[in-house]
């Protein structure tokens, strides 16, 4: 299946953040949401820190649901997982992924489900994280350490699919991407009639050269 992204963004994607970065998850973590990151290891990088986490208070520290947190410090690159919860650490989770390189990009798509956190890494499965904070108190993302990151999305899962793929296929958000080109022309399944609401979500170009306009 693949997915258009601009039917099912759910916020505004996020380009080139400073990092470290923390953003609000609008509506928090759902079962069915998904968060692509798209980046690049630095080049000497040690570790980086990706949290899906309880609000961002630093002192206490926020608990972290989900702390996926690559370690590139011996030859091979370790995927430690684990939640900090009250600011003690559960136990760690630990997987290698040799597809995480320093100095070269990636694309993490991290899809919510019910009992668990599925990871992907370049549409590959990496791993599963079981939740042990309940999903609906998570409404933030964190991203720190050795990363420099191009783009971040906030997508959901289609709900018509027949989910028979373990990960929809998606590309990332950029400007540039062939699907949110100009002029773009979608058709109103049900038409228009009194009280029905479109909403339509876009990025303007670095340098418009036109004014926009709707028909
Ligand atoms: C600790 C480390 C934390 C976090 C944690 C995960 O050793 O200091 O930053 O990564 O492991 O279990």
């Amino acid at each position: 299946m693949n997915m258009d992204p601009l039917t099912l963004l759910l916020q505004p994607p996020v380009h080139h953040p400073v990092i470290p970065y923390v953003c609000t998850i609008f509506g928090g973590l759902r079962p069915g949401k998904m968060i692509l990151v798209q980046g690049r290891v630095s080049g000497t990088a040690n570790r980086f820190s990706i949290d899906l986490q309880v609000g961002c208070s630093t002192r206490p520290r926020a608990d972290v649901a989900f702390h996926f947190n690559p370690r590139f410090s011996s030859s091979e690159t370790l995927v430690v997982c684990n939640t900090l919860t009250r600011e003690q650490w559960l136990h760690e989770d630990h997987h290698l992924c040799p597809q995480l390189r320093k100095g070269q990009p990636f694309l993490l798509l991290f899809l919510i489900l019910e009992d668990k956190i599925k990871v992907s890494i370049e549409g590959q499965h990496l791993l599963d994280y079981p939740n042990r904070l309940p999903l609906c108190d998570v409404d933030t993302l964190g991203i720190c350490g050795d990363v420099s990151v191009q783009g971040i999305s906030f997508l959901c899962r289609n709900p018509f699919s027949d989910g028979d793929t373990e990960y929809p296929l998606c590309q990332p958000l950029k400007l540039g991407n062939v699907a949110m080109a100009t002029p773009l022309s979608k058709p109103l399944p049900n038409g228009i009639s009194d009280g029905h609401m479109t909403t339509v979500r876009g990025l303007a170009s670095a340098s418009p050269d036109d004014s926009l306009q709707f028909a």
